[in-house]
């Protein structure tokens, strides 16, 4: 039997998570939504590009939740011009809330990808709520922040993104921590090719990126690069391709940070979160790490205390 990737929320994000897993051929695609008939026709949609993009998977439409391998959680509000991520924090809790159960419920086995803002505190809640253990729920962001580095960094070098590394951590907000040392261009850091005001314009722009495509579209926030970023960390789950992404982990003392899901460089496999790997961080990118940590954990005691 083909393996199943649920994907709940079949808005923006959602939506093109499925295109592009059903795109892939591992999995078939279970695509939820309570918005009745949405799911239905976007599944339908893609199934009927199955044929000319030559695949074979998949696409059931519901509002029923089915007993998957992972199950990448996208429901929830987007962000409109002005408001923070954390703005979202309460309507998302509850919708997170249902959603955690649910998948309890009837996936008993699955790895979790949260996708859902605030991230860092979404991701925290799932745990919470699922009693999981720690390999088998994660948060997607840093692949993608990272990602929006490498994006600038290339524009402004003039070379291909391919050869562009580059390692965001901490929390997916305004403290978000790009790290330039840990950043190259086909194995030079970036330290050595662009100077320090131009980097800082770079890690700026990126720290801002969500926002800035907030700002350009008004009705939602962006979708193309975070549904691929969430496919990457699906790929090597499903694959059980062990890449080490940035991705949000349970720490348990790795950086001094304890009890708390943060943005981390970990190693993705078929158990989910194999590993948690820990950089010799300088004192000061420790310190942001520690601070973007700081104001995760705030928002976390806020939504805790409602939760119970
Ligand atoms: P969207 O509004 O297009 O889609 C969200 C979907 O969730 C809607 O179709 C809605 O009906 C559905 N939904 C709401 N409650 C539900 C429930 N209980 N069960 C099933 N479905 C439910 O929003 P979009 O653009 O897809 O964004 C989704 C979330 O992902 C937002 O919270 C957004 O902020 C977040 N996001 C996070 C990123 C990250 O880097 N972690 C990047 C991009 C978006
Ligand atoms: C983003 O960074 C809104 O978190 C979402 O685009």
């Amino acid at each position: 039997m083909r393996k199943k990737v649920t994907v709940v929320g079949a808005g923006n994000v959602g939506a093109t998570v499925a295109q592009r897993i059903a795109e892939r051929h591992y999995a078939d695609v279970v695509l939820l939504d309570i918005v009745e008939g949405m799911p239905q026709g976007k599944a339908l949609d893609l199934m009927q590009s199955g044929p000319i993009e030559g695949y074979d998977s998949h696409l059931t439409r519901t509002q029923n939740y089915e007993d998957s391998d992972v199950v990448v959680v996208t429901s929830g509000l987007p962000r409109k011009p002005g408001m923070s991520r954390d703005d979202l924090l309460f309507a998302n809790m509850d919708i997170i809330k249902k959603v955690t159960t649910e998948v309890v419920r009837t996936s008993p086995k699955a790895i979790m990808v949260m996708i859902s803002n605030p991230l860092d505190a979404m991701t925290q809640l799932a745990f919470h709520i699922s009693k999981f253990p720690k390999n088998r729920v994660m948060g997607m962001a840093g692949v993608l922040d990272s990602a929006r580095f490498r994006t600038f960094i290339a524009m402004e070098l003039d070379v291909s993104v391919e050869d562009v590394q580059a390692l965001v951590l901490g929390g997916h907000g305004d403290s978000m921590v790009p790290l330039p040392r840990f950043t190259t261009v086909a194995g030079v850091p970036i330290t050595e090719l662009l100077d320090h005001q131009t980097i800082a314009r770079l890690v700026d722009r990126t720290r801002n990126g969500g926002a800035e495509i907030v700002g350009l579209l008004k009705t939602g926030s962006a979708f193309y690069a975070p549904a691929a970023s969430a496919v990457q960390m699906v790929d090597s789950i499903m694959l059980d391709k062990k890449r080490v992404l940035p991705c949000c982990c349970y720490l348990e003392g790795e950086y001094g940070i304890r009890d708390l899901y943060v943005g981390v460089p970990a190693k993705l496999g078929a158990s989910g979160v194999e590993k948690v790997l820990e950089l010799k961080l300088d004192p000061k990118e420790l310190v942001e790490l520690q601070n973007s940590a700081k104001s995760v954990k705030e928002l976390v005691d806020k939504m805790i205390s409602k939760v119970g």
